[in-house]
């Protein structure tokens, strides 16, 4: 099963996307952590996205799209993907399916996770307190949730047009949200 997890950020893509590729046995391929391996790496590419991250904004597409897509024709091949924070625009996503029909992966489901917007600011605060994330701090959150209503939440209708959204309430405990998340995939 092929499986795309979008939502605001702080809404639980990181952790219920660990949950279920340990559950389901998908490869969790987080476009967040490639991108944050790249800058501690000090590649090329990390050099280039590093200020776009830190001001919360997207990176541009080819670079993301180049990232993300080798990883998840690979975990398709096998038990397939989970990923997570891609596509985050309604380009990014005609790209995926372009791809995906291309090579035969099509997703088979998309999981939004819906949080109210105090409750993700409050989650990302105490979040900076422990890790410390370059992009985890209040100015930062702003932009970041501005680019998540302007570029990611038209995804919503996007894919719920085309059947494949299930949005889920991710404003309750990690396990709830889990099993939600089961039983909307009918794997529960
Ligand atoms: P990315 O790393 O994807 O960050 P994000 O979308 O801002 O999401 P977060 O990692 O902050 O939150 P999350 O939803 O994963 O929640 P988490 O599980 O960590 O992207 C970072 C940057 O990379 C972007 O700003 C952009 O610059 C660039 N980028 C990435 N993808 C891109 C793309 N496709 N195109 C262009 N640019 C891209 O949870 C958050 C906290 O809450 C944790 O502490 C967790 O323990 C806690 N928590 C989780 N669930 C619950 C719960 N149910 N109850 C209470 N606490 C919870």
């Amino acid at each position: 099963m092929n499986v795309l997890l979008i939502g605001p950020p702080g809404s639980g893509k990181g952790t219920q996307g660990d949950r279920l590729s340990d559950r389901l046995g998908l490869v969790h391929i987080s476009s967040g952590d490639l991108l944050r391996a790249e800058v501690e790496a000090g590649t090329a590419i990390g050099r280039k996205v590093e200020h776009l991250m830190h001001a919360g904004e997207l990176v541009p597409d080819l670079i993301i799209i180049s990232l993300m897509l080798r990883p998840a024709i690979e975990a398709a091949e096998g038990p397939g993907y989970l990923l997570d924070g891609f596509p985050r625009s309604v380009e990014q996503a005609e790209a995926v399916r372009y791809a995906a029909g291309q090579v035969g992966i099509a997703p088979a489901a998309v999981i939004y996770l819906d949080v109210a917007r105090d409750e993700l600011v409050r989650r990302i605060l105490a979040r900076a307190e422990v890790e410390g994330r370059a992009d985890d701090n209040p100015e930062t959150i702003r932009a970041r949730l501005q680019v998540f209503d302007e570029a990611t939440l038209p995804l919503v209708a996007h894919y719920r047009e085309r059947g494949l959204l299930h949005e889920i309430n991710a404003d309750q405990d990690a396990d709830a949200v889990t099993a939600e998340i089961l039983k909307a995939l009918g794997v529960a």
